[in-house]
Parts: C-alpha cells; structure tokens; sequence
C-alpha cells in the first residue's frame, strides 16, 4: 500500500456547508417573517411526504453542539447561508435584530474555534412578502437585495472576511420558475430570464453594498452550479445540442458574470426574454475575488427534436455508476475546472459544494458505515488535486453537506451528511466518512492509504 499524500496547497481551506432553510428549523421564531419555501411546503404535492423546514436538524437551537462536531472534523471553513426573512421578516424595512444576533452568535462561535466562517446571503429562502410583490422577475427585488446585504454587512463585516452572494442562481430561476419544482414553483418561461436577470443583477449589486458597507476589504464572490455536458455519440446534431445545453445551463451566467454579456447563442433564442437595462452588465461583471463552484454530476445529452425549445434529452450512460440522484462521475470535476479557468480565468476558484446522497443507517454498534461515500468523496478531491497540479487555481473544497438534512422537494429521504441525522430525536452521529474527511484535513490531503 502507498504512503503517499496527495498534497494540497498550505492554507487550502477544507469546510462543509449547509443553508439555512435545509438546517435551521426555527421557521417563525424570534421574528422571522415567512420564506417562499416555508409557503411551498405547505401546498399538497410540493415535497415528498409533505415534509418541510420547520423543525430540520433543530441547528438553530443546536449550534453551540454542532460548532463541537465541526471541531471534531477539524474544519478550516464552514459555509451557510443566512436566512433574508429572519433579518428582514418583510423583506425590507424594520431589521430583526434576533434574527441578525443568530449569526452574530454563529460567526463569533466559529472564529472562537478559528474556523473561518464562508456565509452566502441568499439559498433560495426568499420572503414571502417580496414574493408577494413580484419575487426575482420583479426589478425590485434586486434593489431590494442590495438593502439587505448592507444590513448584514453592517452587522457581521467587522468578523467576516469571505461572503458568497448567491448560491446557485440558475436552479433558483430554472428551477423555482419554469420546472415549478422549488418554491416559488412556477411554470412560467418569461418569469424564468427575467428572475435570471434580476438574481445576476442584484449580486452586482449586492457586492457594491459588500464593499461599501465594510469597514475592511472583503473577499466577495459567488456560487454557481455548473454541469458539464457530453455528448451520447459522435453525431454532430448531439454535439450541437450539447452546445445549446451548455449555453442555457452554465454559459447563461458564467459570461455576464465573467465577459459582461450574454451569450450569443442564447440571446438569439431567449434575447428578448431578459429585461437588460443601460448598466447592468457592467454591474453585473463586477470583478471578484472568487467564484464558488458547486459540482455534482454531468449530463450526458442527446439531440431530441421530440422536445420544446432546446431539442435535448438527457441520457444515463449504460455502465456508470450512479446515487440515488446523480451519475457519478469523478472526472467531471477536473475537467470543468480545467474549462473554467481556461475559459473565464476567475481570479480563484473554491469549490463549494460536493457530495454525495447516501441511504444511511446507524448500526447496532453505534456506527455509519458510508464507504460510498468516502469513495465519492476520495475521487472528486483527487481530481481537484489534479486541476491544481495543472495550475488552476483553486484554493478551497467544501463538503455538502456537514449534517443530513431537509433536501428541498425530496423532504428528508436524502441524506447527505458528514454527520448522520435522526429527524425524532435530532441525535447526531459522525458517520464514518466523518472521521474519514478529519484525517483528510488534518494531512492536508489524502493519505496514500486512501488514495
Ligand atoms: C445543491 C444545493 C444544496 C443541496 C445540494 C444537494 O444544488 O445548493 O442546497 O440541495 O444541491
């Protein structure tokens, strides 16, 4: 067996993450307005068994404990997203002060144990009451996001060094407004790039309120799902079609955030769709420190003329190996990292999600045994490795997720934590790729024995 480390970089920052809605619980407590997930759950046929977020993993009543099990993986980082309805219940306006004193308490916690705190402003729990008034394809929105961030910032910038704005844009528009899936669960085409604009305009602006508002330079950045696609023969039409996927589902944002334009290809399709304002696309573009990539899985596509709009079809490759979710396939990583950087050259890249949805259990001696997921997790960081060995400049990995916890639409079938999660007693339990992930942090890589 191989001694050998696959080092990583000093200082690369290890972490998990998590977001409020899937953690917390606490949904109308201390003054917390209502979310558009807090009112989708609750509509028959929204989410599997019709669960929801009001109680999660009980985090926001556990956090001193669960600060404790970060210790114990010995994480550098820790990402979560807080909550626009507990600091601003109508959205705009009065600040909830205990809503803001949450995370006050968490960041103070998390340096205290010199842990560096990675929070991003928006994970989908948009307030009810904004929602009310037009929700993201509504241009004030997007201002009204800039108040918020400035509150935050006002509060938690004197601590906080790295702020993420949004997380995962694209599902929060594609999937909330035309698959209807999440909440605000429309099925709406012209709701759809109109809430693309308006989440892309409102991180421009929400990283001038970052800056402005903190009284020390920040690192801002902010975090997109992105999934490479391949095609299923060699046929030019598949090869097309993955052109025109890859243009609705990565390039859609990473151009305007990255080349301060949408994509041509896209633009002759959807152009008249996306409410571009003078100005915006400058906002917009505005540089930043690093983009969050959230990885999880490719798309394998087909042409399919049998489909509206894109003429595509997913297909799941014969012989790969598959989650109860996703194909899994490791090698993505590296090679969406190498495009990335070669295509957009962002000033660093974290990852800042990656993980792998288990059907756990506890065992009779106390233990969760997720080979598979030390397996996934194992694969995905040695391609990391990979892309920083070819000089893509990397520089964090962040697990998703630290705690089981409530997966959207899914309910609580989908369990995706580092800790194991009993949803009746909110007992916590390392699992056993835990202890895998801590003796990974603590070698600042992988131990050859587990490479
Ligand atoms: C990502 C989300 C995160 C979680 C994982 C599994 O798309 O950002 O909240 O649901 O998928």
């Amino acid at each position: 067996m191989s001694t050998e480390i696959l080092s990583f970089p000093n200082g690369f920052l290890w972490g998990t993450a998590t977001s409020a809605y899937q953690i917390e619980g606490a949904w109308n407590e201390d003054g917390k307005g209502p979310s558009i997930w807090d009112t989708f759950c609750r509509q028959p046929g929204k989410v599997e068994r019709g669960e929801n977020g009001d109680r999660a993993a009980d985090h926001y009543h556990r956090w001193a404990e669960d600060l404790d099990l970060m210790v114990e993986l010995g994480l550098k980082a820790y990402r979560f997203s807080i909550s626009w309805p507990r600091v601003l219940p109508q959205g705009t306006g009065a600040v909830n002060s205990a809503g803001l004193d949450f995370y006050d308490r968490l960041v103070d916690g998390l340096l205290a144990r010199g842990i560096e705190p990675f929070p991003t402003l928006f994970h989908w729990d948009l307030p009810q009451a904004l929602q009310d008034r037009g929700g993201w394809p509504s241009r004030d929105t997007a201002l009204a996001f800039a108040d918020y961030a400035r509150v935050v910032a006002e509060r938690l910038s004197d601590r906080v060094t790295c702020w993420i704005t949004h997380n995962e844009p694209w599902v929060a528009a594609f999937v909330g407004h035309f698959l209807g899936e999440h909440a605000p669960g429309l099925q709406d085409l012209v709701a759809t790039f109109r809430a693309t604009h308006h989440l892309l305009l409102s991180h421009g602006y929400a990283v001038e309120a970052l800056r402005a508002a903190a009284r020390r330079p920040l690192q801002v950045g902010i975090t997109l799902n992105l999934t490479p696609g391949y095609p299923a023969s060699d046929s030019e039409e598949d090869r097309l079609a993955v052109r025109r996927f890859d243009g609705v589902m990565n390039r859609l944002l990473l151009d305007p955030l990255f080349c301060g334009q949408y994509p041509e290809d896209v633009v002759a399709m959807a152009g008249s769709l996306l409410p571009v304002e003078p100005g915006d696309l400058e906002r917009i573009a505005a540089p930043l420190d690093f983009l969050g990539v959230n990885y999880y899985s490719r798309a394998v596509i087909r042409h399919d003329p049998s489909m509206p709009m894109l003429e595509i079809a997913q297909v799941q490759p014969e012989g790969s190996e598959y989650s109860q979710m996703w194909e899994i396939y490791p090698p993505g990583m590296y090679e969406l990292l190498r495009r990335v950087w070669n295509d957009y050259r962002p000033a660093t890249i974290i990852i800042t999600e990656n993980g792998i949805c288990v059907p756990d259990g506890v065992d009779l001696d106390g233990r969760v045994r997720d080979e598979r997921r030390i397996r996934y997790l194992r694969d995905h960081i040695a391609q990391v490795h990979r892309a920083i060995q070819d000089g893509v400049p990397v520089r964090g990995y962040f697990v998703w997720s630290l705690l089981d916890n409530f997966e959207w639409a899914y309910g609580y079938r989908m369990r995706f934590g580092l800790v194991y999660v009993d949803f009746d007693t909110l007992k916590r339990t390392v699992k056993d790729s835990g202890r895998w992930y801590a003796r990974v942090i603590q070698a600042n890589g992988l131990p050859g024995d587990t490479v």
